[in-house]
């Protein structure tokens, strides 16, 4: 007889919800996201989740699983499951809109709020440039930008911060990656005002050192040494000094 997985999926919105038991089929080399979809398809159409790709490069399929933040296109339920159970939440520390599916733009506002877009030197003035910058791989500042670079934007490490539980101001880690990543880059031209930006009690200095973000990210990103990098650069700022 074929092995079942019961399925315990966050049924809801952001007024409230419950638990709903699901049995699916277990597979070989079954995925969580294959789980959710096969009870999308098969057991009740109405079940809201989202994902794209499918292979662990969009960013959009993170959920917690028994108790955990991950992406689930990439995570195997043999090495999640317990006991033949799996529970399906979504993401904490955001909004849902409902089931699985959390709203991410209090997330991407917070990118935006440490400034993490890129704003290249060469067209500060409108000037288009006349030669591409070429920045050497061996360069230290080209490493440390390499370092927090292919963040998918997943959410799993803003889920995983208590301080972003607590103090809904705080950027989180992810945007405070990203911010280290360009503050690196030395062909951005806003390095000043995201220093600016990342400062304060919402920002790097908000941050507990505690490590989940680093341990949980799954592309194996360190946001909390970028954050460390944050405040070395901006305390030695203070003596106008760039280390
Ligand atoms: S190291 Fe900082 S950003 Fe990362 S989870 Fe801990 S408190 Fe949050
Ligand atoms: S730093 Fe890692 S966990 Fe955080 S959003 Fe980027 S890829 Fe996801
Ligand atoms: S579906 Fe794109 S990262 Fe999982």
């Amino acid at each position: 007889m074929q092995e079942t997985l019961k399925v315990s999926v966050w049924r809801g919105d952001g007024e409230g919800g419950a638990f709903q038991d699901f049995r699916v089929p277990a597979q070989a080399n079954q995925t969580v996201l294959d789980v959710v979809t096969h009870i999308q398809r098969e057991l009740d159409p109405t079940l809201a989740y989202r994902f794209a790709c499918r292979v662990g490069m969009c960013g959009s399929c993170a959920m917690v699983v028994n108790g955990r933040a991950r992406w689930t296109c990439r995570t195997h339920v043999r090495k999640v499951v317990q006991d033949g159970r799996l529970e399906l939440r979504p993401l904490a520390n955001l909004p849902v809109i409902r089931d699985l599916a959390t709203d991410m733009a209090p997330f991407f506002d917070k990118w935006a709020r440490a400034k993490g877009t890129f704003q290249p030197k060469d067209s500060a003035d409108g000037a288009v440039p006349e030669e591409f910058h070429v920045v050497p791989p061996s360069s230290a500042k080209r490493q440390a930008a390499d370092a927090g670079i292919e963040c998918i934007g997943c959410g799993v490490c803003y889920a995983s911060c208590d301080i972003v539980a607590w103090n809904g101001a705080y950027l989180g880690p992810a945007a405070l990656n990203r911010a280290w990543t360009l503050v690196n880059d030395v062909r951005d031209g806003a390095r000043r005002d995201r220093l600016d930006a990342v400062a304060g009690d919402a920002g790097c200095h908000a941050c507990h050192s505690t490590q989940s973000c680093t341990e949980r990210c799954p592309k194996g990103i360190d946001p909390s040494g970028a954050i460390a990098g944050l405040k070395r650069t901006l305390f030695w700022g203070m003596f106008g000094l760039d280390r």
